[in-house]
């Protein structure tokens, strides 16, 4: 059954009955990493209730609706198969601590904007609030999960926090970071990799564990399962992510190298990819890494480096945030060169603005800071993207006025100077780029961020075509 906007079940519990058959789960935070992963759970858990809260109640009815707040490959099919079955949404956060036996923490931790760390450090105040909120409502044990990428040693201080009241309630505060990707998150959760769960080393703590793995013992084998201690685990996530970073500003600095040199960053990547110890995933050069973990996550190492007192480690991991910032200077650089130093008063189309494609998602998207420097330089902006055009103009909304925002790639391109891909949807290999280039002004340029196109087809159509890490494609 679905459920139409507005038509909400605020503080409605559970189908009467459900926790006779198995646990309550509530999950904290229906954002991207909590609405899919419940799903998941509630998908694969037939015998848990699983109830999803949060408390942008837009966002909640939302997820009772038929357009639900995210655009994910198959999530729509998921969530339909388990809503309102042993999946609920609900904006009562209170009133379902209080049930749960079993409660994930999956709410946003973005990197500080003022005060000490700002820009690096981790901003934990929903993050605090939160387990504040868990302390004042628990009557009884509970089982409390961080999913949220957070600093090492979060989990002690939330069990602080936890243990800091009069309440005899006792809590054991487990790590279990989520590696999803956006794009292939149903995917990921049904196949994952492994599942990391770290713990504490006592009675409780290995009890708190194995409850844990029960859940996801549901659809994943044994041998994915690892724990290990709390610490270990949170590391583990952020390390994760930054060495994955690491990999993308690694062949994005050798694409300059290729450009400098004539040498091809397509061809290099698969020389070095398949040698086994390197593998070949991760090494597409582009604009650069986008999305909400990358840059946070390693900022926030670096943030822990320092902390530590290991300024030596936290030079090294911010070089990697460097280089991605250098990567979409440089891409701008590169068009404004081909195009005469100027596009001041020129129509540019921006195909594509999500961080990357089979999302909506626009956050820290390099589109974002490369769309803005060419409005700085006067373009006359046109973004098309399959679904990400709200965020889009909510990202560039200081340009109101400056920019058009066109569903359609065909009318954004028409009567453009340039095309600039920023995102590698799979659709836009399939476009006509003779019928596009005809609908342009000459000369027409393909400037190609994610390289996906078939730029020697470009080239023959008559675009003067511009991919990054190799040589241009250019007409007299
Ligand atoms: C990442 C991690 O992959 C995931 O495990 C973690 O849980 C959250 O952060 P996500 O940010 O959703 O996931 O997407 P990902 O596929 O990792 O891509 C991140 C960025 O790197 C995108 O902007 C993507 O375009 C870019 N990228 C990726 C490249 O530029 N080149 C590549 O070869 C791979
Ligand atoms: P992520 O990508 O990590 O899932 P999102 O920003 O998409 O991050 O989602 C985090 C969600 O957590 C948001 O919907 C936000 O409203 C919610 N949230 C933040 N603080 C609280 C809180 N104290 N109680 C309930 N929900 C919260």
């Amino acid at each position: 059954m679905s459920r139409t906007k507005g038509d909400s079940i605020v503080g409605k519990k559970p189908a009467v009955g459900a926790g006779e058959k198995g646990k309550r789960i509530l999950c904290i935070g229906a954002g991207y990493v909590g609405g899919p992963t419940m799903a998941m759970i509630a998908r694969k858990c037939a015998d848990y209730t699983v109830t999803v809260v949060d408390v942008d109640a837009a966002r909640i009815r939302a997820w009772q609706s038929d357009k639900l707040p995210i655009y994910e490959p198959g999530l729509d099919e998921l969530v339909s198969v388990c809503r309102d079955r042993n999946l609920f949404f609900s904006e009562d956060v209170a009133g379902n601590i209080e049930q749960a036996d079993i409660i994930f923490v999956s709410v946003n931790t973005p990197t500080k904007k003022s005060g000490h760390g700002a820009g690096r450090a981790p901003d934990l105040q929903y993050w605090e609030k939160t387990a504040r909120e868990i302390l004042s409502n628990a009557k009884t044990d509970k089982i409390v999960i961080e999913k949220s990428t957070l600093p090492v040693r979060t989990a002690g201080a939330m069990a602080r926090i936890l243990h800091s009241g009069e309440s005899s309630v006792r809590f054991e505060v487990l790590s279990n970071p989520e590696f999803l990707a956006e794009g292939t998150a149903v995917s990921d959760l049904e196949l994952p990799d492994r599942v990391l769960i770290g713990g504490r080393e006592t009675d409780s703590g290995r009890h708190a564990v194995a409850e844990l793995v029960k859940i996801y013992r549901h659809w994943v084998p044994e041998e994915r399962i690892l724990t290990t201690s709390v610490w270990s685990s949170e590391l583990s996530k952020l390390a994760a992510n930054a060495f994955l970073a690491q990999r993308v500003s690694s062949i994005n600095s050798l694409s300059a190298v290729c450009e400098a040199t004539g040498a091809d960053i397509q061809e290099v990547a698969k020389a070095i990819g398949m040698d086994t110890r390197i593998g070949g995933k991760f090494l597409n050069a582009g604009i650069g890494f986008g999305g909400s973990c990358f840059k946070k996550d390693i900022l926030h190492l670096v943030y822990l480096c320092e902390s530590c007192g290991l300024p030596e480690a936290a030079d090294y991991w911010r070089q990697v945030t460097e280089i991605n910032e250098y990567q979409q200077r440089r891409f701008v650089a590169g068009i404004l060169s081909a195009m005469f130093n100027t596009v001041a008063g020129k129509r540019v189309a921006i195909l594509g603005f999500a961080f990357k494609p089979d999302t909506g998602d626009t956050r820290e998207s390099p589109a974002i800071g490369i769309c803005k420097r060419l409005l700085e330089e006067g373009a006359d902006l046109v973004v098309s993207d399959p679904q990400a055009l709200e965020n889009a103009e909510r990202d560039l909304s200081e340009w109101e006025g400056k920019v058009i925002f066109e569903k359609d790639p065909y009318k954004a391109a028409s009567g453009s100077h340039a095309l600039v891909v920023l995102t590698g949807w799979k659709a836009y290999e399939g476009l006509d780029f003779a019928r596009i280039y005809d609908s342009m002004v000459r000369p027409s340029f393909v400037f190609d961020g994610p390289g996906k196109l078939n730029h020697r087809e470009l080239h023959e159509v008559g675009f003067n075509v511009y991919p990054i890490g190799k040589t241009p494609l250019t007409r007299s």
